[in-house]
């Protein structure tokens, strides 16, 4: 387990699960229910900064009225996040972690405006962010990701969310806008809870003339384009996003490398991108596309290449060759795919994943291994004074269950981090340590300053803790 406090890095030597997987689960679902914070989505007036922020511009100024209501949910909010916005990934260390070349990138957030919003399926709708400025964008690595800041009506804070970069320019050419293609979450199945909170208020509420803050490209769940290594991009739903990039840098590639593009969809209204992969496919040859329809309909003939889901007897039956593996898409997808590539020889170094929400892991080959939890919760001390300088406030630690987090016990206490994957990706939960060391419970694949440290995987190391909260 690493440590960082002031002065240490953070990142190197942490824990991660044998099998590659960070561990993640239900951790922060529980403590997001525990933190008490308060959700309201309904139907109000706006109050500041509300919903201007992400107005059109030409909405601005006037009383515009959308939303909030007085739907109150204890610890809804960490609860939403934890649900979707998380990203389990494999560690790949040999990528950077960070934004587009050095110098070419900005720092903290800066205004872009929603210049075209495009549906792309029943349930997908792309955004295209420009700059009011208009000048051309700093250049990024396929298969990162943005992070966005909303002001929804009714929430206290602005809610932040990531999203994968779902286009990538032509070799050479400036960029002049990003493009963002964002599934509209509904509510879990047979559960009487919100549908997700940020999804639906981009497709509800963000338009062209809307402001967003953004954070840079971000990520390392990114396609190597110095390397001519057949690849094979797989996904599934919304998953699509990254490999649409990744897709793209590799045609881009002075030397063409194989690339397998298996996707899997429910059928044709859900088929995303339908016409933009098929035109890349007919103009290159080494594109080699597969779309799989679990429940193809009427009409969707020719539209697809077989029915059911896209598993690894489906991948050998296509990919003949040595090749790097990518994978996107929902958590159960991928643990199966994951398990399938793994038993088939296929090296850890060749398999590189991402997922954007959580699920606890449910195979046996996916579970934390009962002697590292031990050991976590041997090496923690029986309990920890934490202080939130910021906020004035210190409480007890003793939490013996090895997967609560810092930013869980924050939000319990009443003190709002921000926050955006609750995994370890993004970055936007990092603080500084001002007194102590926090352990990770999985390894972090976001950047982290020097005695800083990533709450939302933290976890306290030692008697005292002090974090600039
Ligand atoms: C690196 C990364 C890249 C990503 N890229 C993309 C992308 O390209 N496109 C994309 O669409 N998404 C992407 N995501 C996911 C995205 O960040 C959000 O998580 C997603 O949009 C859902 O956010 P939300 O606010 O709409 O849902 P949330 O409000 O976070 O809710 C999540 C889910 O929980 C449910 N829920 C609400 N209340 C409860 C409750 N009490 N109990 C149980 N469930 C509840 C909601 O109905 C919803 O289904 C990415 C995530 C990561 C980490
Ligand atoms: S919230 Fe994304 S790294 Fe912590």
């Amino acid at each position: 387990m690493a440590t960082v406090g002031p002065n240490k890095r953070s990142a190197g030597n942490v824990a991660e699960r044998s099998d590659g997987w960070i561990r993640q689960g239900v951790d922060a679902v529980v403590a997001g229910m525990a933190a008490g914070t308060i959700l309201a989505f309904g139907v109000s007036s706006l109050g500041p900064p509300g919903p201007q922020a992400n107005a059109p511009a030409s909405a601005r100024g006037r009383s515009l009225r959308i939303t909030t209501g007085g739907l109150v949910l204890g610890g809804l909010a960490g609860l939403l996040h934890a649900g979707l916005g998380n990203a389990g990934r494999r560690r790949r260390r040999q990528d950077a972690a960070t934004p587009a070349a050095a110098g070419d990138t900005w720092t903290g957030w800066r205004e872009f405006v929603v210049s075209r919003k495009q549906a792309e399926s029943a349930e997908i709708s792309s955004f295209e962010l420009q700059p009011p400025d208009g000048e051309p964008l700093p250049a990024f690595q396929p298969g990162q990701f943005l992070t966005i800041e909303l002001h929804i009506p009714g929430q206290a804070r602005p809610v932040l969310r990531t999203y994968s970069l779902s286009d990538f320019p032509h070799h050479g050419e400036p960029i002049n806008h990003y493009r963002l293609s964002i599934k509209r979450e509904p509510a879990p199945k047979g559960q009487n809870v919100p549908p997700g909170l940020a999804s639906n208020f981009l497709h509800d509420h963000v338009v062209p003339g809307s402001s967003l803050r953004i954070r840079p490209p971000a990520g390392s769940f990114v396609l190597d384009t110095n390397s001519t290594k057949p690849i094979v991009l797989i996904s599934n739903g919304v998953g699509i996003t990254p490999m649409i990039a990744m897709a793209k840098a590799a045609l881009g590639q002075p030397s063409p490398r194989p690339i397998w593009f298996l996707h899997g969809c429910r059928n044709g209204p859900f088929h995303a991108f339908r016409d933009e992969i098929a035109s890349l496919a007919a103009a290159h040859s080494n594109l080699h596309r597969h779309i799989a329809y679990s429940r193809p309909g009427e009409g969707d003939a020719g539209h697809y290449q077989s029915e059911g889901y896209v598993d690894w007897a489906l991948v050998r039956s296509l990919v003949d060759q040595d090749a790097d593996y990518f994978l996107c898409g929902s958590p159960a997808f991928m643990q199966a795919l994951i398990a399938e590539l793994r038993q088939a020889g296929i090296p850890e170094a060749a398999i590189h994943f991402e997922m954007f929400s959580r699920k606890p892991p449910t195979s046996a080959s996916t579970s934390q291994p009962a002697s590292e939890a031990s050991a976590m919760a041997e090496a923690a001390p029986a309990s920890t004074e934490v202080s939130f300088a910021r906020s004035g406030l210190t409480a007890t630690w003793a939490s013996t269950d090895p997967e609560d987090t810092l930013l869980a016990f924050a939000e319990a206490q009443g003190v709002e981090p921000a926050f955006s994957c609750r995994s370890g990706v993004c970055g936007t939960c990092a603080c500084r340590v001002l007194e102590g060391e926090v352990s990770y419970i999985s390894e972090p694949t976001a950047g982290v300053t020097s005695g800083s440290a990533l709450i939302c995987i933290g976890r306290p190391k030692g008697a005292t803790l002090n974090l600039d909260l």
